[in-house]
C-alpha cells in the first residue's frame, strides 16, 4: 500500500484539505474590493472552529489578484491591547511590504523626520514609519493617520489600496478604566482616511462579542461595515468538505454512506468538527487496513471523548467551580445551543433545586463573556461561543452522576 498522508487538519486556523462552501462570502469580499470610495469595510464573525480565520486567509490572494496590498495579523496571543500598542503593531505589519518603497511624501507630513543629506533615499522601512509616527505630534489617532496617509501617497501608483486584516479582533476592545480606547482609534483613524478617499479597507474577524465592541465603540460605527456570519456547513458542503480530501489518486480509504451520514450528524456541520473526525476514523480505517483487516469498522461515537479532551477540556478546565454550575444550568435549558436569558436560567436553577440570584447570573455571564466562553447579541440575549457546549457540558454532568 502506498504511503497517503491523513488530509484532514482540525486546528485553529490550520487550511481544510477542501474548503467547502464560502462562495457568498469571497463574493461579497471581493465586491468590497471595487468599491470606490471605500464605504463599507467586513466583520467577518461565527463560533469558534466555524472558520473564520482559514476563510480570512482566502481573502489574501483575493485581494492580490485584485492589485491590493494586504497587511494583517491576528490578536490571538495578547490579553490586552493598548493604543499605542495597536498603532505600533499596524505599522510593524505593513512595513514588509512597504520597505521597498522610497518615501514620496511631502515634507509637511514628514516634519520630523530627518533626511540625511548624504542619504535622500529613505525606504519605508519600520524604523522609518515609527520615526515619522513618534515625530507627528498630536495624539496617537493623528499618528497614526498621518504615517498611514505617508505610506499611501508613497504606494499609490502601484496599488489599488491596502487591506488592513485582523483576526481574533474581539481582543480590541475599548478599556475605558484603563483610559484606553484601542477600538475606538482603529475605527476612527480608518474612517478619517476613507473619507479623504484613501483606500484603505479594514476587515476584522472575530467571536460575535466583535460586532457589539464596534458598535460600542463608536456611534454609527455598524454604518462602517458588512457583517457576514458564518455558520455550520449545509449537507452538500459537508459532504464535499469529508468527500474531496480522500477522492483523489492513490487515497487507501473510503468512506460508506452510513459512514458519511454518521459524520455529518455527530459534526452537526460545524467545520472544526468535520475535521476533527473525518482524520480520527481515517486514521482508524488506515490502520486496521494495514494489519490486513479487509473491511474495518470504525464508528464516529467512539471519538467523542478524543473531542472533549481536545476542544473542550482545555476552556472548561479554566472555570471556577461556582461558573461550572451556573454553566450545567444553561446546558439544561432545552435552547442551550442556541440563545438563552437571564430569566430563563433563573427559572431552570430553581427548578433544579440549586436557585441562582439574577444579580449572580448576571455578574458570573460578565466574566464568562470576558472568558470568551459566552457572548451578549444585541437583542441581549445570551449564547456560548463555543459550538455545541451545552451538550459536551451535559456529558460531563452525566459522567458526575452515581451510575446505576
Ligand atoms: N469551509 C470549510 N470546509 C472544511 N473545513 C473547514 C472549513 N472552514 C474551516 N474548516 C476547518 O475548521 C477548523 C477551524 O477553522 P478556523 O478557521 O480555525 O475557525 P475559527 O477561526 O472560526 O475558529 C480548521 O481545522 C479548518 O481546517
Ligand atoms: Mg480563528
Amino acid at each position: 500500500m502506498q504511503l497517503f498522508t491523513n488530509p484532514f487538519r482540525p486546528g485553529a486556523g490550520q487550511p481544510p484539505p477542501y474548503l467547502a462552501g464560502r462562495e457568498q462570502e469571497r463574493d461579497a469580499f471581493s465586491k468590497l474590493l471595487q468599491q470606490n470610495p471605500i464605504l463599507q469595510n467586513l466583520i467577518l464573525t461565527g463560533l469558534r472552529g466555524v472558520g473564520k480565520t482559514v476563510l480570512l486567509e482566502t481573502f489574501r490572494p483575493i485581494a492580490l489578484e485584485n492589485g491590493w496590498f494586504w497587511a494583517g495579523n491576528d490578536f490571538s496571543e495578547a490579553t490586552s491591547v493598548s493604543e499605542q500598542n495597536l498603532a505600533i503593531r499596524i505599522l510593524a505589519d505593513l512595513s514588509p511590504i512597504v520597505s521597498s518603497f522610497t518615501l514620496s511624501a511631502t515634507p509637511k507630513k514628514v516634519i520630523g523626520f530627518k533626511r540625511t543629506p548624504e542619504k535622500n533615499e529613505v525606504k519605508l522601512t519600520f524604523p522609518v514609519l515609527l520615526s515619522i509616527y513618534n515625530t507627528t505630534p498630536g495624539l496617537e489617532t493623528d499618528k497614526l493617520k498621518n504615517v498611514l496617509e505617508v505610506v499611501w501617497d508613497t504606494v499609490k501608483s502601484k496599488v489599488k489600496g491596502i487591506v488592513l486584516a485582523y483576526d481574533e479582533a474581539q481582543i480590541l476592545k475599548d478599556k475605558a478604566a484603563d483610559k484606553q480606547y484601542p477600538l475606538s482609534l482603529l475605527l476612527e483613524v480608518v474612517q478619517f482616511l476613507q473619507r479623504k478617499q484613501i483606500p484603505y479597507l479594514l476587515v476584522l474577524t472575530g467571536l460575535p462579542t466583535l460586532p457589539t465592541n464596534v458598535i460600542e465603540a463608536r456611534t454609527y460605527s455598524e454604518r462602517m461595515f458588512k457583517v457576514i456570519t458564518l455558520d455550520k456547513l449545509n449537507e452538500t458542503e459537508c459532504r464535499e468538505a469529508i468527500l474531496k480530501p480522500i477522492q483523489t489518486k492513490n487515497c487507501p480509504v473510503t468512506f460508506s454512506e452510513h459512514g458519511i451520514q454518521e459524520l455529518i450528524k455527530y459534526s452537526s456541520g460545524y467545520p472544526y468538527f468535520i475535521q476533527f473526525f473525518c482524520k480520527e476514523v481515517f486514521d482508524a480505517v488506515l490502520q486496521q487496513m494495514k494489519v490486513g483487516i479487509p473491511e474495518p469498522v470504525v464508528t464516529v461515537a467512539e471519538n467523542i471523548s478524543k473531542l472533549d479532551n481536545d476542544f473542550y477540556f482545555g476552556r472548561w478546565s479554566r472555570v471556577t467551580d461556582r461558573q461550572r454550575e451556573l454553566l450545567m444550568v444553561i446546558a439544561n435549558l432545552p435552547n442551550a445551543n442556541e440563545e438563552f436569558t437571564i430569566k430563563e436560567i433563573a427559572e431552570k436553577s430553581t427548578e433544579l433545586k440549586n436557585p441562582f440570584k439574577t444579580a449572580y447570573i448576571n455578574n458570573t455571564l460578565v466574566k464568562l463573556v470576558e472568558f470568551g466562553l459566552i457572548f451578549k447579541n444585541r437583542r441581549s440575549k445570551y449564547s456560548f461561543a463555543v459550538p455545541l457546549l451545552a451538550d459536551y457540558i451535559n456529558r460531563q454532568d452525566d459522567e458526575r452522576k452515581p451510575k446505576k
